[in-house]
Formats: C-alpha cells, structure tokens, sequence
C-alpha cells in the first residue's frame, strides 16, 4: 500500500511537471531534438535603418529596424533568431534553397517576386529618390537621360532606372559601393529609397537627394520560402505589432530625429 502510495505520487508529480513547463511555455517552438527551433534570417545588412552593422560599439552585430521587428516576432512565437548578412541579389536564391528561413531586408512584394517566394502583409512604406553631388539638378526620371545612374544588383531600383530613357544603369552589389562610385564621379546619380537615402546624404554632406515625382510608394514586407507555414504564424503578430503601438514605437526609434541609424551610414 505505501509503495502503490509512492509509485503514484512520482506519477502524478511527473504529470504534473510536463504540464507546468509546457503551460510556462505557451510559445515555444522546438527543433526535432526537443531545443528551440531557431529560424535564419537572411539580409542585406547595408541599408539603415532597417539593417546594417553596428560599426559604434564595435560588436560589428546586425541592427536596425528589420531586426528588431524579427526579434519580436521569433520571441513571440518561441522561435530563436539567427542573421546571416548576404548580397541583395541572393536573398531570394537563399529561400528558394531552404538556406534561409525568411528574408527581411526592406524587401518590396512584387509581382515578380511573388512567383518565386511569399510574401507577410506590408509592414512600412517608402518612396524612390535619386541622390546625386549637390547643386547636379538631377530632380525627375527625365532629367537621366544620358547619364550614369547607379542601382543595387536585384533590386526595384535597378528595375525602374532600366526603364529611364537614355539612361546608362550600372548595379552594384551593396548600397556602399553606389555611394562609393557616386562621390568619385564614376556614376552621375543613384536611385536609392527615401529613408535610406536621408541617411547617407546626412553623412556624406556633398550629396543630396529629391524625391522622384509622381511615383507611388512601394512597401516592404518579410519574404518565405513558397509554402512556407511561418507566413501565416508571423502575420497575426505583424498585426499585434500595428495595432499595440509597438510598430509606431520602432518607427519612431529607427527614423525619428534620435534614430541610432543617423550616424551609421
Ligand atoms: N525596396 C527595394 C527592393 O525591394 C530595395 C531594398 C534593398 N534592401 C537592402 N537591404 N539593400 O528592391
């Protein structure tokens, strides 16, 4: 009878220890060999604020505004987080080969993409610019014509300069490279998104940026691999974040006037 007592309680304490860790745990997503499940990012860490490397505290880690929401998201869902930092122009060979899990790198959703990856609801908007030496007038798509105009490698970007009338388009792989060839003269003009551009013109000084006329807005939003079950875990916490406030708060972090991005390009 003590034993049958004692069997019984180990039983019930066992029960009732797989039940209290997993009740702690609502969120926790784990891998095959019972650890969390961690998910890789992929980006192209050259674009703040939404993402580059931290070169002022020396760590060289990922940072900006991407990876913050990524953070969010991953914890949320009980997932950890790993970046990897590739060329633009890689992103979308790296989901469809399952080398990562999504992308986030102020990617634009666009018809073309979409036959080849999916993509989350959009979670910010930005416009095309074109950034140039002070004082060049280079102010609409027209005024390219016979120039040199230098774009990112995969890019939307690259996409709208190769439909500029008599404009010569060279792309490069990194948004540095572009401001590079840009401040030796080797290109005339860069056509570069609105937040991104703020940041490099407040660091470079002799360049400056104007927003390209009559253009819509384009979005960014996180890309999956075709199929992929994460996308529609990470939407309903995209909304959380919209709704909460959470998103205008990283919003204002990462592009208001105190943004740790504006001395880092
Ligand atoms: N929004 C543009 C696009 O989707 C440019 C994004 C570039 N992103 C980057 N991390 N360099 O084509």
């Amino acid at each position: 009878m003590k034993r049958l007592k004692f069997v019984l309680t180990v039983f019930l304490s066992a029960i009732l220890t797989v039940f209290a860790v997993t009740a702690c745990n609502p969120g926790t997503n784990t891998s095959s060999d019972g650890g969390t499940r961690t998910l890789i990012m992929a980006t192209s860490a050259d674009y703040p604020p939404y993402e580059f490397v931290d070169s002022s505290s020396g760590s060289q880690e990922i940072i900006g505004f991407d990876v913050d929401i990524a953070k969010y998201i991953t914890e949320k869902l009980g997932y950890g987080l790993r970046i990897d930092n590739i060329d633009f122009n890689g992103l979308i060979p790296a989901l469809q080969s399952q080398r990562a899990d999504f992308v986030m790198a102020g990617m634009t959703p666009t018809e073309e993409r979409k036959q080849n990856v999916d993509f989350s609801d959009i979670y910010y908007e930005a416009k095309n610019t074109i950034v140039a030496k002070q004082g060049s007038n280079l102010l609409t798509t027209d005024s390219l014509n016979g120039k040199t105009v230098g774009v990112q490698l995969g890019s939307i970007q690259e996409g709208a300069a190769k439909k500029i009338a008599g404009a010569n388009v060279k792309s490069l792989n990194r948004i540095n490279e572009m401001i590079q060839e840009l401040k030796a003269g080797r290109v005339d003009a860069l056509i570069m998104e609105d937040t991104v551009a703020q940041g490099y013109t407040a660091s470079n000084p002799d360049l400056e940026f104007n927003v390209i006329p009559n253009e819509g807005a384009a979005g960014s939003a996180i890309a999956f691999p075709k199929g992929s079950p994460l996308r529609d875990e990470f939407n309903p916490v995209l909304q959380e974040m919209k709704s909460s406030g959470k998103m205008d708060e990283l919003v204002e972090k990462w592009f208001g006037e105190n943004s740790p991005a504006r001395s880092a390009s």
